[in-house]
């Protein structure tokens, strides 16, 4: 039984493979929180609850006049507003009354198979019923009588817990909710690294650790989307913790739009972490009988560091998350025409792409933006879902053909939450964008945002999205959304119910991409946001792979990557060898090195074939070939990086291990070259240390002990940029 409870203790415990988390009813019917970490056996852990009497720290009236017992210090799996405890609250919300109280206590809880289930939102799956186990605990504020429910889903096998949170207003007076976070979580001790992936547009997912310090500290967006400039993952972990030791815990949320990760150490130390729906903004008018339901965070812990904690978040992600059939499937090797081309084209251009890109093995043409309505640059068309006869006379579909009978599949673009106001649509529907009335519009990259919140924009969406499907042969679409959104304001929704907004947006993509995207699972769906400024696990629901960063200069790559590997799996990120001098950085890598860079992903191409020298097609067509002999290593393989571009300056390393650890692929990128320099060796990981290895390109055999313990050296014949690859097969 993966969960239980002891109604002696009045103890919770969840028990995944390799973890244990448990909280207490208190005396008072609190719910506290008692432990997270490595398994421990069944025992009674109240001894870890200490009370005493501290100053300025209120005692709940049910405590009579016990001053030991406060809510203020006390660790709580979700806190109560107003009540006594001051640090970060896991809700807040004001009353009919106007009072900003909420105190629940447990009012009953149920342990059922399978799991629970986030309306309108996208979530872990079980696989079999029998293979996950919920726990619903109730708790009420028997004054407002609003309720909130609180979910966990282990996944026991996986070593994964899954918590949520409902709010249910069964008072009589509507109640305003301006916060629910999906996960609060106390620690008792306090030397905490807080791990959070930042950046901004072409540089995302930068790996930040910051010291928990006395005060808050969060990561956050209020950017209507997930970001650039913050993921929705973090990972709190004890000082020591490194890539092969260490406690660390994980935060994933399922969730696309405004979120908040924040971290408190409060007066004596003790850590609080909460993640959810960014309060900023936000608020939610709950009526008697309705409910409000926050989305689902990804638990994941582990005692042995951070490649454990990733392996984790990989294996759930690709096998319980994404709904697409393709996360197990080889992606096609695409070519994108936009660095190739940008809005200049034709379809003798297109095609002339095309021809050269199949003789170099690959598969797939994908026309990126400016094919649709007036678009010869970004300042107009965009919401007219119409071919441009001027650029493609034979319309989408003609060139789809053309496409089909050269032997590649054909791709398509769009942004459809978007509008400009130089469309069609916008004169017909200037309502249908989010903008304040009576206030001058703020534009980024010139357009306007659809009021995603409205249901009968969706449903025209819908109609658009799956018209433009119908009328070609579309294997895959890349979905990009390509501004930060503000002038945040719906024309249908009433002054007091603005808050929700933003929300709904998210509640209103996920509806349309129920009704696009979840009904052609034969199509490949591309997630982007100006490349990743939207890579998030709900997106990774409904598109397995997502376009991982503008920057497709490989060594700038080589962090925004090792920064996505922490949760998402390499099959998840699509990478492009584009042509040098790099159009984001001006640097210039070697082909090869491109190539061994894009491998760490969904390998693709965004250049004008047709413009490659021999030699370079020569490069990619190896490539192509090596990637494709290799695919199952890197995309259902075991990730390991064996260095980090923020501590190593002279070169980037990772390492894919299948499975059955038979097979591995290594690669390494040298960042920095000295004069006359020491001799490097890289320790390799996860091989099996008594079975025997050969090294591609190496005489003899080696134990797998040897590779992890002593290491391969690394080649110093290499120049600055260079790579390499290691292919390693067990004999
Ligand atoms: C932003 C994307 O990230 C690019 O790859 C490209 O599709 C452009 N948008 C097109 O406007």
């Amino acid at each position: 039984m993966a969960i239980k409870y002891n109604a002696d203790s009045k103890t919770f415990i969840l028990e995944t493979r390799d973890s244990s988390y448990l909280m207490e009813i208190s005396r008072y019917g609190n719910l506290l929180h008692l432990y997270y970490g490595d398994r421990i056996p069944d025992e009674n852990l109240d001894y870890l609850i200490k009370i005493q009497d501290r100053g300025f720290s209120p005692n709940p009236n049910e405590a009579g006049n016990d001053r030991t017992f406060s809510l203020d210090y006390l660790a709580q799996e979700f806190s109560t507003d107003g009540k006594g405890d001051y640090r970060i609250p896991s809700i807040e919300v004001i009353n009919g009354d106007g009072s900003r109280i909420f105190s629940g206590k447990v009012d009953g809880y149920k342990i059922y198979k399978g799991k629970y289930c986030t309306t309108g939102m996208p979530s872990l799956r079980a696989i079999s019923e029998d293979s996950v186990q919920t726990l619903e605990i109730r708790l009420k504020d028997n004054e407002s009588k609003a309720a909130v429910i609180l979910y966990y889903s282990v996944f026991e096998e996986k070593n994964i817990i899954t918590r949520a949170a409902r709010f249910i207003n069964e008072g009589r007076e509507s109640i305003r909710l301006h916060k629910l976070m999906s996960v609060t979580m106390d620690f008792r001790l306090s030397d905490y690294d807080l791990v959070t992936f930042d950046g901004r547009h072409t540089m995302e997912r930068e790996f930040t650790r910051t010291p928990v310090r006395s005060g808050v500290q969060s990561v956050q967006s209020c950017r209507g989307a997930s970001s650039h400039q913050h993921n929705p993952f973090a990972i709190l972990c004890e000082r020591n913790t490194n890539e092969d030791y260490g406690r660390c815990y994980g935060y994933a949320l399922i969730y696309s739009g405004n979120f908040i990760i924040e971290a408190e150490k409060d007066q004596y130390k003790q850590v609080r972490l909460n993640a959810g729906i960014n309060p900023k903004s936000f608020s939610f008018v709950v009526e008697p009988g309705e409910e409000f339901q926050a989305p689902e965070v990804v638990l994941a812990y582990s005692g042995k560091g951070f490649t454990t904690l990733s392996h984790l978040y990989h294996n759930i992600f690709r096998e319980n998350l994404c709904r697409s059939p393709y996360i197990k499937e080889p992606r096609p090797i695409l070519i994108n025409s936009w660095e190739a081309a940008y809005f200049d084209f034709n379809e003798e251009k297109l095609l002339q792409i095309a021809k050269d890109a199949l003789e170099m093995g690959m598969e797939l043409f994908v026309l990126d933006d400016g094919w649709f309505g007036k678009r010869d640059d970004d300042n107009s068309g965009l919401g007219d879902w119409k071919v441009n006869l001027n650029k493609l006379p034979n319309g989408i579909s003609g060139l789809s053909d053309r496409i089909h009978e050269m032997g590649l599949q054909f791709g398509i673009w769009i942004e459809p939450e978007m509008v400009s106001e130089d469309s069609d649509l916008y004169r017909a529907h200037p309502d249908w964008c989010l903008k304040a009335p009576g206030r001058p519009m703020t534009r980024g990259r010139n357009q306007l945002v659809l009021d995603l919140s409205r249901k009968d924009v969706c449903d025209y969406l819908i109609d658009s999205i799956n018209a433009i499907l119908q009328d070609a042969k579309i294997e895959y679409v890349k979905w990009d959304m390509n501004r930060s959104i503000s002038d945040v304001w719906s024309a249908q929704l009433p002054a007091h119910r603005q808050g929700e907004t933003l929300h709904r947006y998210i509640l209103g993509l996920y509806y349309i991409m129920d009704h696009v995207i979840l009904t052609h699972p034969e199509v490949i769906f591309c997630g982007c946001s100006g490349g990743g400024g939207r890579f998030d696990a709900a997106m990774l629901y409904y598109q397995p792979q997502i376009w991982c960063s503008d920057n497709t200069d490989a060594k700038a790559r080589l962090k925004i990557q090792y920064g996505t590997s922490f949760a998402y799996p390499v099959n998840s990120l699509e990478a492009h060898v584009s042509i040098c001098p790099n159009h984001q950085t001006r640097r210039t890598v070697p082909i090869e090195t491109r190539g061994i860079v894009a491998m760490d992903g969904i390998l693709g191409y965004e250049l004008d074939a047709f413009k490659l020298t021999k030699e370079e097609k020569d490069a990619c067509r190896e490539q192509i070939h090596f990637y494709k002999k290799h695919y199952h290593i890197i995309a259902d393989g075991d990730y390991y990086r064996l260095s980090s571009p923020y501590e190593n300056p002279y070169y980037t390393a990772w390492q894919h291990v299948s499975k059955d650890r038979k097979k591995s692929l290594v690669s390494l990128v040298l960042t920095d070259k000295e004069s006359n320099d020491a001799q490097m060796y890289l320790r390799l990981k996860g091989l099996d240390k008594d079975a025997m290895y050969t090294v591609e390109g190496l005489e003899g055999r080696y134990s797998g002990a040897l590779l992890m313990h002593a290491g391969l050296p690394v080649p110093g014949e290499l120049n600055e940029y260079e790579g390499i690859q290691f292919c390693l097969e067990m004999i």
